[in-house]
């Protein structure tokens, strides 16, 4: 066993902690099981030699009864092991999928852009469901079929030890197939995982993006990958069940020996007068009892491998230390003016700088229009001032505060988003607006979708406040979406707003009226704006021409105008 797999029994083991009572519970219970499963075997020795051969008619009405009582005691204590053993391992899954998923969120942007939805949806559903079946079947046959085996062999030793040493000559070759077949399930599961992350990923992608599909007309092309992907995961799963399948038969074959060569002894000894025919009986009833367990324990072996083969994929995500957290000794920002500086700020998303040695200062109340060529890195200086990333170089100060050295709680109370992706949630408008501002009351709710220019077609909407708007706001139009997005950062109430494109999606009319809603809620706020709209940027207090990363030019619309820059380029482009 190498040191990661220690490893990860290490962090099992850990979350059982919290439920040993259960779990030693169910130990006694096995224990009771492995001794009702013991007595039978070594019971069956008085039955022949006692009362069969013997002919004693008294006692044979005692086997019912002990038949009877056996079971019932059995079944009992079969019951409360299975019972308090599996709720213990499903109480520590669902503990390991809650920490999995917290972690998921508390992990930065920049994981996000790497491991896809899909994956990692599947290492939260999929991965932890298979640690979920495997831990059951691992914790209640492991214990109880390890307790009946020792049981039976130390029944089998104490019987006629020179026997038993026959019988268990051949035990040992067992292993080596067995470890075989373990190494062979675990990767095969780890490698089938995979392949049910990338089945999630692309039911993510291809029922989200559908329209894009039925626009294209390309069902099928991405039916037949999903097909393909399926049958990769069939081609794993395949060799999981196969090694799964071979490996009681190869202990059955093994055992088989053993049970051969005891047979053979055992007969010449019953016939020789040295062993009884009842002890042979016993002995033989033993041997083949321990099949069963042996068997179990095979299978148990193969279950903890494909439990590993998860945990690896589920270990390796909350192994995952974010990037972006709080420092040690992280300040609460308070209530900020928006006083907002960027300081020689360097960033890379991989190996190339895509903002170059920025630098700006933006007072308090101040708006500040961000222009430039698209992918110039307006939306990357919009998402550092965030902290879903963090310069390379450089810092970004707010209030003279390092944002580095404020909490992330507080630093997100001071600011309010709205992206060019327009995201909602699949709830009522109401609760969609109400997201950043939990304990807003309706009223405010209402003021702010009206200050958005919202309000009006809200109402016109079946249930208005309530309506459900459908997965991501599907049942919406793109100038809704923003308008509704916008009306929950006016309700956010932050001293900072940062508008990434939010009026890119309304038509002219619409944005004019949302312009006002939002030269209301600039006021007495710090606000960064990219926009492309000629309204917006006129009345900026600043212009900042970003490209390649790099600020062009700064200035007023009147000055840059003069000048013959970038600025007048893109507005002799765009407005002329
Ligand atoms: N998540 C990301 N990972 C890698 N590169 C990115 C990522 N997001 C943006 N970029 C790159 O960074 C540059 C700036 O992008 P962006 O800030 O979105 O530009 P803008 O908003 O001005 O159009 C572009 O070259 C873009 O390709
Ligand atoms: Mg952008």
């Amino acid at each position: 066993m190498n040191k990661s797999t220690a490893n990860i029994y290490r962090r099992i083991y850990r979350y059982s902690q919290p439920y040993l009572g259960r779990i030693c519970t169910a130990l006694v219970a096995s224990l009771i099981v492995a001794g009702t499963d013991v007595s039978l075997a070594k019971l069956v020795q008085p039955l022949i030699d006692k009362i069969i051969v013997a002919q004693n008619m008294a006692l044979v009405n005692f086997v019912p009864v002990a038949v009877i009582g056996l079971a019932i005691l059995k079944g009992a204590s079969r019951f409360v092991q299975e019972y308090f053993i599996k709720t213990a391992g499903q109480l520590a899954v669902v503990d390991i999928r809650n920490d999995l998923y917290g972690h998921t969120m508390s992990l930065s942007m920049g994981y996000f852009s790497r491991d896809s939805t899909g994956n990692l949806m599947s290492r939260i559903l999929n991965d932890v469901g298979i640690l979920q079946r495997s831990a059951a079947d691992v914790l209640v046959d492991g214990v109880r079929e390890s307790f009946t085996l020792v049981g039976l062999t130390v029944l089998a030793f104490h019987n006629d030890w020179k026997l038993a040493a026959i019988a268990f000559t051949v035990l040992p070759l067992a292993v080596v197939p067995g470890s075989f077949i373990g190494r062979k399930i675990k990767l095969n599961t780890r490698r089938g995982q995979s392949t049910i992350g990338n089945l999630t990923r692309l039911l993510q992608e291809t029922l989200s993006g559908i329209k894009v599909i039925k626009a294209f007309g390309t069902e099928q092309r991405e039916t037949d990958s999903f097909r393909q992907e399926n049958q990769k995961f069939y081609h794993f799963m395949r060799k999981v069940l196969k090694y799964d399948s071979a490996s009681a038969p190869a202990v059955e074959i093994l055992s088989s020996f053993g049970v051969a060569a005891v047979c053979w002894y055992g007969i010449h000894r019953v016939l020789s007068g040295a062993m009884t025919q009842g002890e042979l009986f016993s002995f033989i009833a033993a041997i083949l009892m321990m099949y069963t367990p042996v068997k179990r324990l095979t299978k148990v072996s193969n279950n903890i491998q494909r439990a590993v083969g998860a945990a690896e994929r589920v270990f390796e995500v909350l192994d995952v230390v974010p990037e972006i957290c709080d420092a040690p000794q992280a300040v609460d920002l308070g209530k900020v003016s928006g006083e907002v500086s960027f300081d020689g700020v360097d960033f890379a998303y991989d190996k190339e700088l895509v903002i170059r040695a920025l630098s700006l200062k933006i007072a308090p109340g101040e708006v500040v229009a961000l222009v430039g060529p698209s992918g110039g890195g307006k939306s990357t200086v919009v998402g550092m001032l965030s902290r879903f990333y963090d310069p390379q170089q450089g810092a970004i100060y707010i209030d003279g505060h390092d944002i580095r050295q404020v909490t992330l709680a507080s630093l997100k109370r001071n600011i309010a988003l709205v992206d060019q992706e327009t995201f909602l949630f699949n709830d009522s408008i109401r609760n969609n607006i109400r997201y950043g501002r939990p304990e807003a009351t309706d009223a405010e709710i209402i003021e702010a979708a009206r200050q958005a220019y919202a309000d009006d077609f809200i109402r016109e909407l079946p249930g208005d406040y309530e309506n459900t708007i459908g997965d991501r706001g599907a049942r919406l139009s793109g100038g809704q979406r923003q308008r509704i997005c916008i009306a929950r950062a006016i309700l956010r109430d932050a001293p900072i707003l940062l508008l990434d494109e939010a009026t890119s999606a309304l038509d002219t009319e619409s944005e004019a009226m949302v312009q006002k809603a939002l030269s209301n809620l600039m006021k007495n706020r710090t606000t960064i704006v990219v926009a492309h709209r000629l309204s917006t940027i006129m009345h900026a207090d600043k212009i900042v021409v970003l490209e390649n990363g790099q600020i062009q030019e700064v200035g007023r619309h009147a000055d840059l105008l003069k000048g013959n820059g970038l600025y007048r380029k893109l507005y002799e482009m765009q407005f002329k």
